[in-house]
């Protein structure tokens, strides 16, 4: 079996990881057991580009447990475990490219293996994959990355028709992925229907709002060690993983400031009793800055120039383009990495400013990414999804889709019968008077 990966001998403790978090799994873990037994995905070959965690790896065996043969790339060179990339290996026999702090280069080469595998369905996290896919796809080889362009180059015309054309469907896991795949619908180029597991209510309510609320304040505290109360926290965006992240900070008692774009989303954050301003203000007197906005350059040369002495910055969006890294690099006199994941920049005033996770995704770079529970319902709707895409991805148009309600419900019904908990139902006089407008008072 072909495979990339930092040490197979890592493979033992990488299992006692992904077996604690698939205790904690129960709705992927019901799946698995179905899917074992009626092996819907039999036949089919899966490629996933997703942040290789132990739930990842859980959400992997499911898939082979239901028939599929299945390949593994990494969606972040910082994310990935590298003692679960092994373990998914050796005990899953799942061919996984995946070593943590790889160069961009060996990044987009993985990437390259997971599409060698030619697959049927893809399984994105950030549509990275897809997105190579679509290029190969369309010849806008110049946007390739050039490790990847390379090869694309030696292949012939037939071959890199072939990437495509095996392609019934494919899944995104993330805000922002679904962000670049909308616009390659708008723009008529996308080459096969996708389904937008980011969309799911059972999915943005819960992982991208606690799993990221408190992912992110744990990867804060796991590179810096810092006492969150009394601190004055800017928090950039206040999305789905804003809310999340500001609430846990709070309760950690710090004093809370949002910044934002959308007027309901600042609006929605000052009635939830938070400072809102502008970051230009914020920059001035803030002590933690997290980005949670999918947008590029949110923190800039402009708020550098303002921050205090001592500052810490941080991401928590997808990409690594919310900071602007290079004008940082650009401004500072001085950089040397202080703790783990921590570099700081002295800057020419003698300022320095301390950097998270190379400003990548500081729940993922710093600590573990979301706990199990969450990604539970989250990997849920990715295989239940896969499973639709299999059974009716060729009736579908070139287009993005949202989860079908019956998964979504489902996904949270199981999650709920899991924990113990039981729910009412409506009466039949509920039902009649929900559906009429005769009746008002
Ligand atoms: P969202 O769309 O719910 O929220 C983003 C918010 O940022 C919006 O309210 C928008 O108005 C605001 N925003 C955009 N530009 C801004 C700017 N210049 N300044 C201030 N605010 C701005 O998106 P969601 O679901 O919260 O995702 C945000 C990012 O986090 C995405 O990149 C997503 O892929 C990523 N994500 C990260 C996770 C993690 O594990 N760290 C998990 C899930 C999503």
């Amino acid at each position: 079996m072909d495979y990339d990966v930092k040490d197979i001998n890592l493979a033992e403790k990488g299992l006692e990881k992904i077996e604690w978090a698939e205790k904690r799994m129960p709705v992927l873990r019901k799946i698995r057991e179905r899917f074992s037994k009626e092996k819907p995905l039999s036949g089919v070959k899966i490629s996933c580009c997703l942040h290789v965690t132990t739930e990842t790896a859980n959400l992997v065996r499911t898939l082979k447990e239901g028939g599929a043969e299945v390949a593994l790339c990494a969606s972040n060179p910082l994310s990935i475990q590298d003692d679960v990339a092994a373990s998914i290996v050796k005990h899953f026999g799942i061919p996984t490219f995946s070593i943590k702090g790889e160069t961009d280069d060996v990044y987009y080469a993985h990437i390259m293996k997971a599409l060698a595998f030619k697959p049927n369905l893809t399984m994105d996290d950030g549509a990275d994959l897809v997105g190579s896919l679509h290029m190969i796809a369309h010849e806008r080889f110049e946007a390739l990355h050039p490790a990847v362009r390379q090869w694309v180059e030696t292949l012939s015309e037939v071959e890199r028709k072939e990437f495509v054309d095996n392609i019934i469907g494919g899944s995104e896991e993330t805000t922002t992925g679904v962000i670049r795949l909308k616009s390659m619908e708008r723009e008529g180029v996308l080459c096969f229907p996708i389904i937008a597991v980011n969309d799911a209510f059972s999915k943005h309510m819960f992982d991208n709002r606690y799993g990221t609320g408190q992912s992110t304040v744990d990867g804060i505290l796991r590179a810096t060690n810092v006492l969150f109360a009394g601190t004055k926290f800017v928090l950039a965006g206040y999305g789905w993983c804003g809310k999340g992240v500001a609430m846990r900070a709070s309760g950690l008692g710090a004093h809370v400031i949002v910044t934002e774009v959308n007027p309901l989303k600042a609006l929605e954050a000052l009635m939830d009793g938070y400072a809102v301003m502008k970051m230009e203000d914020a920059a001035r007197i803030g002590d933690i800055f997290i980005t949670t906005t999918g947008n590029i350059h949110v923190l800039r040369k402009e708020h550098f120039e303002l921050m205090k002495d001592g500052a810490i910055i941080g991401n928590s969006g997808h990409f690594n383009v919310e900071i602007d890294l290079d004008t940082l690099e650009a401004m500072a006199v001085k950089k040397r990495r202080v703790r783990g994941m921590m570099d700081e920049y002295t800057l020419s005033d003698g300022r320095r400013i301390y950097l998270l996770g190379e400003g990548r995704l500081v729940n993922l770079a710093c600590a573990e990414g979301h706990p199990s529970e969450v990604m539970d319902m989250s990997f849920a709707n990715q295989a239940l999804c896969a499973e639709y895409m299999w059974k009716n991805g060729k009736k579908l148009e070139k287009k993005v889709y949202s989860v079908p309600e019956e998964i979504d419900k489902n996904v949270a019904a199981l999650k709920l019968a899991s924990a113990g908990v039981v729910i009412d139902e409506l009466t039949e006089e509920q039902r009649i008077y929900l559906a009429s407008w005769e009746m008002g008072t």
